[in-house]
């Protein structure tokens, strides 16, 4: 089980040093946090295993903004998140992009937790497998890569997919792509456990509740039983 913290544009290193003080997992699951670029090196110092939130395609070059694998490396960063809905829907994110980064992350050792999942139109309109086949169609078979399953209805809106929504789709991915598939939307302490106990589901990737350390390691806990 891997659990996750997307802290998307939330804590720089003074309050990444504060949760890491308060944090106290339970042994036996893999968690990772994903601080912003600024407060990455204050979540290696902390001895979190920490991940970037993105990461550019290139080694160096003019491209303001972004931020290189070698750049991640040198701090002791683990892997990166691509692919997040909200680098999709507010920052022009493309599958071919989302391919571009991570391939460059896996090529240069990091762990990739590359992000997939369907607007509720799409649903609606029953093409979500379409979308999926055509999101995880772009992501490297490599033995470093999770996929993230991400509704984009269920993200930060307190619906969560339920039990059952969440396997059929881990099911459809994991039949195009045999990575351990993370479930991601709305994942709180009181849902996680059913979440999880689903059998293709293998870890969470968690936002607005990975930013308090109680109720972070209280989904971690939940990974356990
Ligand atoms: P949420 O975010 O848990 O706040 O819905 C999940 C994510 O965007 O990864």
């Amino acid at each position: 089980m891997l659990i996750a913290g997307n802290w998307k544009m939330f804590k720089g290193p003074e309050a990444t040093r504060e949760f890491a003080a308060a944090f106290d997992p339970p042994a036996g699951v893999d968690v990772v946090v994903a601080p912003p670029y600024v407060s990455l090196a204050a979540a290696v110092e902390a001895r979190l295993t920490t991940f970037a939130q993105s990461v550019h395609w290139a080694p160096e070059g003019a491209y303001t903004g972004e931020i290189s694998t070698g750049m991640l490396l040198e701090l002791g960063v683990a892997g990166a998140i691509v692919g997040h809905s909200e680098r999709r829907q507010f920052f022009g994110e493309t599958d071919e992009t989302v391919s571009m980064r991570a391939e460059a992350a896996l090529a240069a050792g990091l762990e990739v937790i590359a992000c997939v999942g369907e607007l509720e139109s799409e649903r609606e309109a029953g093409r979500t497998e379409e979308v999926l086949r055509r999101q995880v169609g772009v992501l490297p078979d490599d033995e470093r890569l999770v996929i993230a399953y991400e509704p984009v209805w269920a993200i930060g809106t307190g619906r969560t997919a339920t039990p059952q929504i969440a396997q059929e789709a881990h099911a459809f991915i994991k039949s195009l792509l045999d990575r351990p598939v993370l479930y991601g939307g709305s994942v709180k302490p009181d849902n996680a456990r059913e979440l999880l106990a689903q059998p293709d589901v293998d870890g969470a990737l968690v936002g607005g509740a990975s930013l308090d350390p109680g109720s972070f390691a209280a989904i971690c806990e939940a990974a356990l039983t």
